[in-house]
């Protein structure tokens, strides 16, 4: 596989990263994900915007433009033969010659800019998407800038580590009683004819799937709120769904046990993902 370090096209196995560097001591740093499907690059704008964002709000400045930008997720798609699958991009502060829990200096520390595919052949039609996924509860430790999409993933990794032990398939995490997301994705129910996910604020990440789905779901005539929810709300609902540029829009069909209405994926999820799909292709 071909990655992209710092300005360069290279080997995965020559790609070097300093052990400096601030992302690896301190998870300073940023990143995005953008799926890719039939070699086509989805919300690539989006993908974009958010990461200048997450950067702004940190103080740390793109070492590329937007236009280089899509230029090398463009080339790695290319080079790699990406039908189905993703481009993973983070930035970090850099590496400056030491340890230091104070911001380097921009002028003398360059940030370090990574980016490399995965191939997912069938990425849009899983076991998963057909059955649907099972997800467990647990308390959101995480930060309270989760606006930001940085590197410090320790906490939704053990979440997804806790949802294996317990046979589920993710965590959805609560806060002060209501749901905040998924370790890795936006959260919803469906009620009736209506489409509940918890509002934009610093306690969520503003997913990129999550603004596509929402205009969708109105064009489709549904009914929108956007409030917190409990977990048990959302297991009285008739359907929940979870979106992310990974998993798209992804049906929920147990929580903490308990299955929703037939146990099966809801006609609700099972039509926005196929809208999603078909505006992304
Ligand atoms: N995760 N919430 C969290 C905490 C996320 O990590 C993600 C994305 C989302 C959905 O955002 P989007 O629709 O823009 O992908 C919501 C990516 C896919 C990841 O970490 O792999």
């Amino acid at each position: 596989r071909t990655v992209y370090v710092n300005g360069e096209y290279l080997p995965e196995h020559e790609a070097r990263v300093s052990i400096f560097d601030r992302a690896f001591l301190m998870a300073d740093g940023v990143y995005e994900v953008t799926s890719v499907l039939g070699g086509k690059l989805i919300d690539f704008d989006g993908h974009a915007r958010r990461l200048e964002r997450s950067l702004g709000e940190l103080e740390m400045k793109s070492p590329v433009t937007p236009e280089q930008l899509l230029e090398i997720h463009r080339e790695l798609v290319r080079v790699n033969e990406i039908e189905d699958g993703l481009v993973y991009l983070q930035i970090t502060r850099g590496a400056p010659g030491d340890r230091d829990f104070a911001f380097p200096d921009p002028d003398t520390t360059d940030p370090t800019i990574v980016l490399f595919t995965q191939s997912k052949p069938g990425l849009a039609d899983s076991a998963a998407s057909r059955e649907g996924i099972k997800v467990i509860s647990i308390d959101d430790h995480r930060w309270g800038r989760r606006d930001i999409k940085t590197v410090q993933l320790l906490y939704p990794s053990m979440g997804k580590m806790m949802a294996k032990k317990a046979g589920a398939d993710d965590a959805w995490m609560v806060e002060d009683g209501a749901v905040t997301e998924g370790t890795s994705n936006n959260a919803y129910i469906v009620v009736g004819n209506k489409i509940v996910t918890r509002q934009l604020s610093t306690d969520i990440l503003h997913g990129i799937t999550r603004a596509a789905v929402l205009r969708y779901a109105r064009e489709a005539q549904m009914e929108v709120e956007e409030r917190p929810f409990t977990i048990a709300e959302a297991q009285s609902a008739d359907e929940a769904f979870v979106t992310s540029a990974s998993a798209f829009v992804m049906p929920v069909v147990e929580i903490d046990g308990v299955a929703l209405g037939d146990g099966k994926p809801g006609p609700r999820a099972r039509r926005l993902r196929e809208i999603y799909l078909d505006e992304s292709r």
